[in-house]
């Protein structure tokens, strides 16, 4: 019944239809049959799993609490195993992943999440005593050298900002902190990116708090690079005049337990020669305890004579000012919409809410085209931004109207509001509110989307509907009416 319990707590009026088809299909946990012919064991079956999707954090010296390496360090756990695996896409489930899988775009970069098919098969194993099986089925053990550490593989410039100590019972914190120069003497395009806190927090203590904020400091660094002091008549500038710096080079956020952020191959990010880090809002918790930490920025570079051939768009999606939360109450909608003024390609989605948040979605509207892009689970212990595969990301035409659904939970069911029976609005701290999809867009001139949505259709061949591009299903333009949009464009 897992996949009942999945959306049941969404039913509501105004939520799209395929919900509702979804509860039609039953949940596939293999035939019993299958079961008895070959028992499911820790060698075969869920160390492989375990490998893939759970070592990277749960290994000796990882950031969670546990090894989950031998079949001696997981036996305790398997039963905490089976039950964190099958929450669904909500808070607590393990990988931190929130994909709803019934609904909107399924293909993304580094997707860590089970298949339903896994979630099973570990169910079983848990509840048939978890054996060990043969070890000669192991799957050779995974190293771990300080390179696979990083998600974007071993990266060409870690550049570190400087130590700071934040004291157990220190307030909340937000400012600057000294820039730190990159060191880089030549420009560079980012394909990768990933931030990391290193600190002397010592994670086998039981005392202080047992979250993923409890292991960091950092709540958040809103950063840019660029060259302090330089007038660079060369400088990114924003037509929108979204971007607070220009000049300068914008950054993903980086927040506690977010994910690496890959650009694609399309659309890398300037670092440029003799630039530096440069953050005036920096976001310090404390974790109870006196702890010493800093930020390393690994950047992976693209190859030297690399062009990028998008530029970076600013849709500014969100509603940081009429948020309206009310006390005890689960399941509160917030929307918020923007109506594109480029051809849009949307790389990846990234809800931005805070304690009460518990999922969001993302809706295209083209006329009365309505399509659901993504729709996924919160948890503000967990941030994670969700790349799209390049052959799935959403391909929008000008004009599209984004809306974005945010549900809040304001109950004693979320354990992250520490007291419901409070009122919320808008605010900085984890506590108060904010209402965001920080996802990264690059803008397609019309000959780019053209040919973007050519790709689109011929990947997808014989289809009439392809969720996230709701022009593909119109026959490409005539080579006359393509010449007139490039004359029309020049003018
Ligand atoms: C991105 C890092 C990360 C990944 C990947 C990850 N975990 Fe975790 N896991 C954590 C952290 C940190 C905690 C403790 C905080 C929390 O519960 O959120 C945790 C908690 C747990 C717990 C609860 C431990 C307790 O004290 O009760 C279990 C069980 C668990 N993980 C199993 C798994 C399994 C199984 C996988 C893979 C299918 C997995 N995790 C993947 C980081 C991770």
């Amino acid at each position: 019944m897992l996949g009942l319990n999945r959306v049941r707590g969404y039913l509501q009026p105004g939520l799209p239809g395929v919900l509702l088809a979804a509860l039609a299909i039953p949940f596939s946990g293999g035939s019993a049959a299958a079961q008895t012919a070959s028992p499911v064991t820790y060698a075969k079956d869920i160390a492989p799993i375990l490998q893939r999707s759970c070592e990277n954090c749960h290994r000796v010296d990882g950031v969670a609490p546990m090894p989950l390496s031998t079949y001696e360090q997981v036996r305790p756990w398997a039963r905490a195993i089976k039950q964190r695996t099958g929450i669904g896409p909500h808070a607590g489930v393990m990988p931190p992943w929130y994909v709803e899988k019934n609904i909107g775009i399924q293909q993304f970069q580094n997707d860590p999440s089970l298949s339903d098919a896994e979630i099973a098969k570990i169910a079983r194993w848990a509840d048939n005593g978890a054996p060990q099986g043969n070890p000669a089925d192991m799957p050779p053990a995974r190293t771990w050298e300080d390179a696979s550490k990083w998600a974007i593989g071993t990266p060409d410039l870690i550049v570190k900002t400087q130590s700071l100590t934040v004291k157990g019972n220190a307030p909340d914190w937000w400012g600057e902190i000294p820039s730190v120069p990159t060191g880089l003497t030549e420009d560079r395009y980012v394909v990768a990116l990933e931030v990391k806190e290193f600190n002397d927090v010592d994670t086998k203590a039981t005392d202080g708090r047992q979250t993923v904020g409890g292991r960091f400091v950092f709540h958040h660094m809103i950063w840019n690079t660029r060259v302090i002091g330089a007038n660079d008549p060369q400088a990114d500038a924003d037509p929108s005049g979204l971007v607070l710096n220009p000049g300068a080079t914008n950054w993903p956020v980086h927040e506690v337990g977010r994910n690496a952020d890959f650009f694609g191959p399309d659309s890398a990010r300037l670092l440029r020669a003799n630039s530096s880090i440069v953050s005036d809002s920096v976001h310090l918790h404390s974790n109870g305890r006196d702890t010493t930490a800093h930020l390393e920025i690994g950047f992976k570079f693209a190859p030297k004579d690399y062009k990028p051939k998008f530029r970076t768009a600013f849709v500014a999606l969100g509603n940081g000012v009429d948020i309206d939360i009310d006390p005890n109450e689960e399941n509160q909608q917030l929307h918020a919409y923007t109506v594109l003024t480029d051809n849009i390609k949307v790389l990846s989605f990234e809800p931005h809410l805070h304690a009460p948040g518990q999922r969001m979605c993302l809706e295209a509207i083209w006329g009365y085209n309505i399509q659901t892009l993504s729709c996924v689970g919160y948890d503000h212990n967990w941030v994670r931004g969700y790349d799209y595969a390049d052959e799935a990301a959403p391909l929008l035409p000008k004009g599209t109207i984004l809306h974005i659904i945010g549900y809040m939970n304001n109950s004693s069911s979320n354990k992250n509001v520490p007291d419901p029976r409070n009122w919320q609005g808008s605010g900085n701290r984890s506590v108060a509110n904010m209402f965001i999809d920080l996802g990264n867009r690059v803008a397609l001139t019309d000959a780019q989307f053209q040919e973007e949505m050519a790709k689109r259709r011929a990947q997808n061949p014989g289809k009439d509907v392809i969720l996230g591009c709701p022009l593909c299903s119109l026959s490409a333009p005539s080579p006359r009416s393509s010449t007139q949009n490039q004359q029309q464009q020049q003018q």
